[in-house]
């Protein structure tokens, strides 16, 4: 009898043990958070990751970075531009020279002009205008015979041509095609216009379908120009279209512009509104 009761009691504390051993080993903590923390520490593992995410800047906010610090408002409310001497300098409708800015290094480019006499026009700033002399000479060995029309524009001469098309046409209009003073490209000496000879060396909307214009649109960029009034830019640059009006700006600037048809607006990352006339 107390054999068997041995051997019972023996047998009980057996099963007891293998129903303690299974409780502990069922779940474990881990297995009781829920996925999203299991996650959580999963990246903890990995800090390198982190620290990609961390460094990542968007696009758009190195380009607002291009324009900061690069002008003021003075006493009328007006924003007068800073870096006039930066070939990234952006002159619009919004932003004005100071209408006694006259770039330093004013040279008279050696190109095709349709007149011999000296002119202020024919001058750019002294990098724009020896990549204006490459862009010709590129375009000649190719048979595309470029002019050299209207470059480097004082304010006041500005102010003259403005003023006569103004009380001609009205000032909307005449803003469509020709630039307020102080608003001018062409005052800041990085601009020039160009034509053909079969154009009777106009400056006409006409010029983007000459195989001048043509190659000029294809090929500009190689040297650091832009063409800066587009066709379907309008409501960005607040002018006409300007096939003729090429804008240096530097080759790595003049390359993504033209590789992402953006304008040197969008390129500076401005997003001011600019006045546009209908
Ligand atoms: N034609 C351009 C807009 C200018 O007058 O500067
Ligand atoms: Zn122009």
């Amino acid at each position: 009898m107390k054999k068997r009761l041995f051997s019972l009691t023996i047998f009980l504390l057996l099963i007891a043990s293998v129903f303690v051993f299974r409780l502990n080993t069922e779940s474990t903590p881990l297995d009781d958070k829920p996925i999203d923390e299991a996650n959580l520490d999963h990246k903890e593992d990995k800090p390198a990751e982190i620290e990609v995410e961390k460094d990542y800047k968007p696009e758009e906010e190195d380009k607002e970075d291009l324009l900061t610090g690069t002008s003021f408002v003075d006493d009328e409310g007006k924003v007068i531009v800073k870096n006039t001497d930066d070939i990234l300098v952006l002159v619009n409708k919004n932003r004005n020279l100071p209408s006694d800015y006259v770039p330093e290094d004013l040279v008279v480019p050696n190109v095709r002009f349709p007149f011999e006499e000296f002119h202020e026009k024919k001058q750019m700033r002294k990098e724009a205008a020896k990549a204006l002399e490459e862009l010709f000479k590129a375009a000649e060995e190719e048979g595309i015979y470029l002019f050299a029309i209207s470059g480097y524009r004082s304010y006041e001469r500005q102010k003259y041509l403005f003023d006569i098309r103004a009380e001609r046409d009205g000032f909307e209009e005449a803003n469509k095609l020709t630039a307020y003073p102080g608003q001018s490209e062409h005052q800041t000496g990085l601009a020039m216009d160009v034509s053909c000879q079969s154009l009777g060396f106009d400056l006409n909307e006409k010029f983007g379908q000459t195989v001048e214009g043509i190659w000029l649109k294809e090929n500009a960029h190689r040297f650091g120009f832009i063409i800066r009034y587009e066709k379907d830019k309008v409501d960005i640059t607040g002018y006409s279209y300007e096939p003729w009006h090429i804008r240096y700006v530097g080759k790595d600037a003049a390359k993504e512009i033209y590789e992402k048809n953006i304008t040197l607006e969008e390129y500076l990352g401005d997003k001011t509104s600019i006045p546009v006339q209908k």
